[in-house]
């Protein structure tokens, strides 16, 4: 599996643990910036550029850092078809990957310790997509997608 990582000026360093952590699970990582603390790089780009990839087909999930995880994913949640999920424990993890189909996880390095964080990812990359009920509520999500003008939102 490929997984893009971004983050912003605020949360490289945790981008870059969770970037060795999965790379020594198997996973193939891409890392879509920022590079460096000093260098301001806006949560909105950053969340956008990942989900953008997604999107795309670059890579099949994603992981996002800021300093809480919520700017960032709501932007990445502004880009049609996909599902970013705000984490700070591990149950939360493994449900926005069972119950809201999240291709994107995000996480913020001001509010989780690096060993949580590791946890964390782990749940969501164990973690599978339900069907039945869970799928009709996604199903009902690209509906508003498709209500406000996105007909190709679905991405999987
Ligand atoms: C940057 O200072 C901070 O606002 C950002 O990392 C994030 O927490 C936004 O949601």
């Amino acid at each position: 599996m490929k997984v893009g990582f971004g983050s912003d000026h605020a949360a490289i360093e945790l981008k870059a643990v969770l970037i060795e952590h999965l790379k020594a699970k198997g996973y193939e990582c891409v890392d879509y910036g920022a590079y460096s603390a000093k260098e301001r790089v806006d949560y909105p780009l950053a969340g956008r550029t990942v989900a953008e990839a997604i999107r795309r087909g670059e890579v099949d999930r994603g992981v996002l850092v800021c300093g809480t995880g919520i700017g960032i994913s709501i932007a990445a949640n502004k880009v049609p078809g996909i599902r970013a999920g705000v984490c700070s424990d591990c149950f939360s993890a493994r449900m926005i990957r069972e119950h809201n189909h999240c291709q994107i996880i995000a996480m913020g390095q001001r509010v989780v310790g690096t060993e949580l964080a590791k946890m964390i990812v782990d749940n969501y990359f164990e973690a599978e997509e339900l069907g039945g009920r869970h799928a009709d509520r996604v199903d009902m999500i690209t509906q508003i997608e498709r209500d406000y003008g996105y007909a190709d939102a679905p991405v999987r």
